[in-house]
């Protein structure tokens, strides 16, 4: 039976029902087609496709070209979910009309329901003119790996109370500028919790424990291909890296010894042209 695609009122009915909503990243059409199949709520066509796909060691060189190319091919991949373009560093930060224009590229180019970006308070003013042009916009706070360097790194966040407040506030301010929902990336539980309690928004987690309204979590550390470095919240649930590369091992022991390609994996010609052919060469 075909999926129904959900809505930003879907969303929030789930919130209200306490139902969990389940993410995933995906950059390939492949990937978002087994997130389809897998039944996910939605799919984050995040910028760390820097690093799972491109090979950088952040997300700071992603470019919007890039995320319109892959997020186009995750829309094929995953015609009837909820799919959220992310929004690169520089496409919204620099201006309030950059970021319209970038998010509306998102819409235009690659047909995604939403789009996502990072930061607090200081991006209220893009939230805003985004959701005043009409479209749905996603706030992430917390880690925000676009600005890591400012964090002082790849590093948990809000576990004071001080930090926490200031998150607290980020999160108010995100949803009265009129997000539709917001994610939160390594906090505290506890903190998460709070934030989830405060906002009517759905408030979703990766990261930042189980009191969310839901868990995003990237495609490459759950199918363990992401080999450079293991966030302590990232549950993998299969080594694919270890398997491709035995896959990979056995395939040139086989091509090498000879035992592959075999009579099954030939196109042979119809029968009677080689005697034809030999005798077309000879003459
Ligand atoms: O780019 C991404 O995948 C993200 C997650 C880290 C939340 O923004």
């Amino acid at each position: 039976m075909q999926k129904k695609k959900l809505s930003r009122l879907d969303l929030l009915k789930m919130k209200q029902e306490n139902q969990k909503a389940v993410w995933i990243t995906a950059y390939d059409y492949w990937t978002a087609s087994f997130a389809e199949q897998a039944g996910m709520d939605m799919i984050l066509v995040g910028d760390s496709l820097g690093m799972c796909i491109y090979g950088y060691s952040g997300t700071v060189p992603v470019t919007m070209d890039q995320c319109i190319w892959h997020s186009e091919a995750v829309r094929r991949g995953a015609p009837y979910t909820f799919v959220i373009g992310d929004m690169p560093f520089l496409s919204y930060q620099v201006s309030v009309p950059d970021a319209v224009l970038n998010a509306g590229r998102f819409h235009k180019e690659a047909g995604v329901d939403a789009i996502k970006l990072e930061g607090g308070t200081r991006v209220c003013p893009q939230i805003q003119a985004i959701a005043e042009g009409g479209m749905l916009c996603m706030g992430h706070i917390g880690l925000t790996p676009q600005s890591s360097g400012q964090l002082g790194g790849f590093k948990a966040q809000g576990r004071t109370a001080e930090t926490a407040r200031d998150l607290i506030a980020d999160a108010r301010a995100i949803e009265d500028a009129g997000a539709f929902a917001l994610l939160v990336e390594a906090v505290p539980p506890e903190v998460c919790g709070i934030i989830r309690e405060t906002l009517k928004i759905p408030v979703y987690s990766i990261g930042a424990g189980w009191e969310a309204d839901g868990q995003l979590m990237i495609c490459s550390d759950v199918l363990g291909i992401f080999q450079a470095f293991t966030p302590k919240f990232v549950k993998k649930y299969e080594n694919l890296g270890e398997k491709t590369i035995n896959a990979f091992k056995q395939y040139a022991q086989d091509a090498r010894n000879g035992t592959f390609p075999k009579e099954e994996h030939a196109y042979r010609m119809v029968e009677g042209e080689l005697p034809k052919l030999r005798k077309l060469l000879d003459d």
